[in-house]
């Protein structure tokens, strides 16, 4: 089972940031997840729209430049991030799981993703675009650079997902917890997809997910994920 760090190793370190993804590479995940947005061109790696939660701003993120935005603390006196600093740090030492959050960001995504993946071709395999947004995602499917792998989203509605995976190429549908059952994992092991599940971070529900043959979790817990996977026996 793929232990996917999400927003990093959000549990531990601020969300979304370097140092949170430096803290979910530490502690051994497969893959990252981020959620990235766009201003004045930049693709900047945050979750929401309004900045109050994650950091010491106001209001919405399409209010500021991509300079303020880039003024402020995300957490540990670090900056909101860029997407192609997120690519420098991780090098494709581990997978990265790039969540758009906004509409018409797919070509400013593929543009991105294009020369870093002609540059080194050890991210190949290791990049998965995924959204809730149907149209982003179809949009970018048409672009995408290759090499790089797409996942439909579900929070309520995985038969809906798992079709629009299979319309758009995707190897994975990524299912909420509430929405997993053995029926889910086996309908999309039945399509081909591999199903992964956010947000997984109790331990109970980490072996239940491993239980049901489920292919990879997102977790705020990386270092917890991995410390139960190491004590399983092998199957
Ligand atoms: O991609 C999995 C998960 O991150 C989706 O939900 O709200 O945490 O971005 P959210
Ligand atoms: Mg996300």
């Amino acid at each position: 089972m793929l232990i996917i760090g999400h927003r990093g190793a959000a549990g531990t370190h601020p969300e979304n940031t370097l140092g949170s993804i430096d803290a979910a590479i530490a502690a051994g995940a497969d893959w990252v997840e981020i959620d990235v947005r766009s201003v004045d061109s930049g693709l900047i790696v945050l979750h929401d729209e309004q900045l109050e939660r994650t950091t010491n701003g106001n209001g919405s993120v399409y209010d500021l430049t991509l300079a303020e935005l880039r003024q402020l603390d995300a957490g540990d006196g670090e900056r909101i991030p860029l997407l192609p600093e997120v690519l420098d740090r991780i090098g494709a030492r581990c997978g990265l799981n790039i969540e758009i959050k906004q509409a018409d960001i797919a070509p400013a995504l593929a543009a991105v993703l294009q020369p870093v993946l002609r540059a080194r071709p050890a991210w190949r395999g290791r990049i998965m675009v995924s959204s809730f947004l149907e149209g982003p995602l179809r949009e970018f499917a048409r672009l995408k650079p290759d090499g790089v792998e797409l996942a439909a989203l579900s929070d309520h509605n995985s038969v809906e997902a798992q079709a629009l995976a299979l319309a758009i190429g995707a190897t994975a549908l990524n299912v909420s917890l509430a929405e997993l059952s053995g029926h889910v994992v086996a309908t999309a092991h039945r399509s081909g997809l591999r199903l992964l599940v956010y947000t997984v971070n109790e331990t109970h529900d980490i072996e239940r997910c491993h239980r049901l043959g489920v292919d990879g979790i997102f977790t705020d817990f990386p270092a917890r994920a991995i410390a139960f996977l190491r004590e399983q026996p092998r199957i």
